[in-house]
């Protein structure tokens, strides 16, 4: 059927309904609706189309599988032999217990208790629920509204809502459709027919199509967020372009002693090529040296022999905290108060887990200047995490080797309803401070946390595979929004 085929039946009718044109010229009813849909968009004067909406009822797969199969309760019926059936034979049919409890109850069968069997009462039976099914299909009019009920409750039926058109005709009907033109050509200009011609006018609601565009990370979008955060609070950001450091920066200048255990194998990846770094500042090495193997700046040291063998070898760094040790060393040459952040890839060799990965993104903020305390870093880290949304902080007593005191930093998070480990922070210790050569009375106050956390949190991620990695969902990329930190 096309435009002019409908518009000649309903010509011949003056009036229809677009359900029974469907029926009669055995057309889907979306097609039908779609024909209407074009003639009104030509001219919307040819034809009137008035919505109405019809219920009408319709076979679940259930349904339709009881109208090819018989009903349960006639195949019971059915598999029952002249002599009677153990009950619990029975039950091997497919839904043998709906059958079994509907043919009693329509008093088709029963247990004969003296031969321990269930036998038919009658010979025969009319399976009513297949033979309503069949009319169903066809028009629901036959049957009484307390069996389509019934069926409705057994889930062989459903009643579902039809949008159809009444069709009549418009003021300025007519059988005959002139295509409209959607394009002026240069033939139509050059011979002067765009004159006569009708065209289609534009459409302005047409949906474009979707365009192929990048699209951020989650991970990115949040690390955005908060670099912008660090910004607005007057940090500079430190180069963290170097995923590979000797262990003497990831550790040995953060008074990190050489058998402490985030050194071993199991936590740190150790590089194979190249293996190790030289050419350390070596005024320095040598007060690292002494500060580990003999104390000074009134600390009693570790007390071991410090190895420059061990303090050689590459690493993927563990924690960008060793990027604040260079930045700290190297302000010690000319200090003055300084505030830094850093938001890079650091690697642990970690077992995987659902929150775990073997690398993850620190977020680290480190301030340097005269007299800090640790009122000031828990001022500071309220004021930060209160622009992450997170208002309420706890802090916990923690140990790091290169600060003191420390301490791990708690959040209550609304959303989980539940207060959650976020951050780890402290005062960098003396025994790292000084040897750079920083002035006694400088502080530096930092913290450091992930920023898969707070992303996995904020979009509400449940396991980190989902966020990172070959088996993330790249439409999960695209259609997540830019998320607002602090709502
Ligand atoms: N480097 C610490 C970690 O890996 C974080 C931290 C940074 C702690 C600065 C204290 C001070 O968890």
């Amino acid at each position: 059927m096309d435009s002019e085929e409908l518009l000649n039946q309903l010509n011949v009718k003056n009036r229809t309904n677009t359900l029974d044109l469907a029926v009669e010229n055995k057309i889907d009813h979306q097609k039908v609706i779609g024909i209407v849909n074009s003639i009104l968009a030509l001219n919307s004067n040819i034809i009137t189309a008035v919505p109405v909406t019809n219920k009408c009822w319709e076979l679940t797969s259930e349904g339709e599988s009881i109208l090819l199969n018989g009903s349960y309760e006639a195949n019971v019926f059915k598999y029952i032999p002249p002599d009677g059936i153990p009950q619990k034979d029975l039950m091997s049919l497919p839904h043998a217990k709906i059958g079994f409890s509907q043919a009693m109850s329509k008093g088709w069968i029963s247990i004969d208790r003296s031969i321990n069997k269930v036998v038919r009462k009658t010979s025969s039976i009319i399976d009513q629920v297949k033979d309503d099914l069949a009319k169903l299909k066809i028009s629901s009019d036959e049957i009484a509204d307390s069996a389509k009920q019934d069926y409705k409750k057994r889930k062989l039926i459903r009643e579902v809502i039809i949008k159809s058109f009444d069709l009549k005709k418009g003021p300025e009907f007519t059988t005959t459709i002139t295509k409209l033109e959607t394009e002026l050509t240069p033939d139509m200009i050059q011979s002067g027919s765009w004159k006569t011609t009708q065209f289609k006018s534009y459409n302005f609601e047409a949906l474009g199509q979707t365009l192929d565009f990048g699209c951020l990370h989650p991970l990115l979008k949040v690390r955005a967020d908060i670099r912008q955060i660090f910004l607005e609070m007057g940090f500079t950001e430190m180069p963290t372009n170097n995923f590979v450091e000797s262990s003497f920066w990831n550790f040995d200048s953060l008074f990190q002693p050489q058998q402490h255990p985030a050194r071993d194998s199991h936590d740190t990846f150790f590089l194979d090529e190249p293996k190790s770094s030289e050419n350390f500042p070596n005024c320095y090495l040598n007060k690292v040296k002494d500060v580990h193997s003999k104390g000074g700046y009134g600390s009693q040291g570790y007390g071991y022999n410090w190895s420059i063998e061990e303090a050689k070898k590459n690493v993927l760094r563990t924690h960008t905290t060793a990027v604040s040790a260079r930045m700290l060393y190297s302000l010690a040459n000319n200090f003055k108060p300084s505030k830094y952040f850093s938001i890079d890839r650091v690697f642990r060799n970690e077992t995987l887990d659902a929150t775990h990965l073997a690398e993850f993104h620190q977020v680290e903020g480190v301030i340097a200047d005269y007299n800090l305390t640790l009122g000031d870093l828990i001022g500071i880290l309220y004021m930060f995490f209160e622009r992450l949304g997170m208002t309420e902080l706890k802090f916990k007593p923690a140990y790091n080797p290169y600060t003191e005191p420390s301490m791990e930093i708690f959040c209550y998070h609304k959303g989980l309803g539940k207060w959650i480990e976020i951050g780890n922070s402290g005062m960098f210790r003396p025994e790292m401070l000084l040897p750079m050569g920083l002035p006694e009375k400088v502080n530096v106050i930092a913290w450091g946390l992930s920023l898969e956390r707070p992303t996995m949190i904020k979009y509400g991620i449940n396991n980190i595979r989902d966020l990172v990695g070959p088996k993330v969902n790249l439409q999960m990329v695209q259609i997540n929004p830019i998320c607002r930190l602090d709502k």
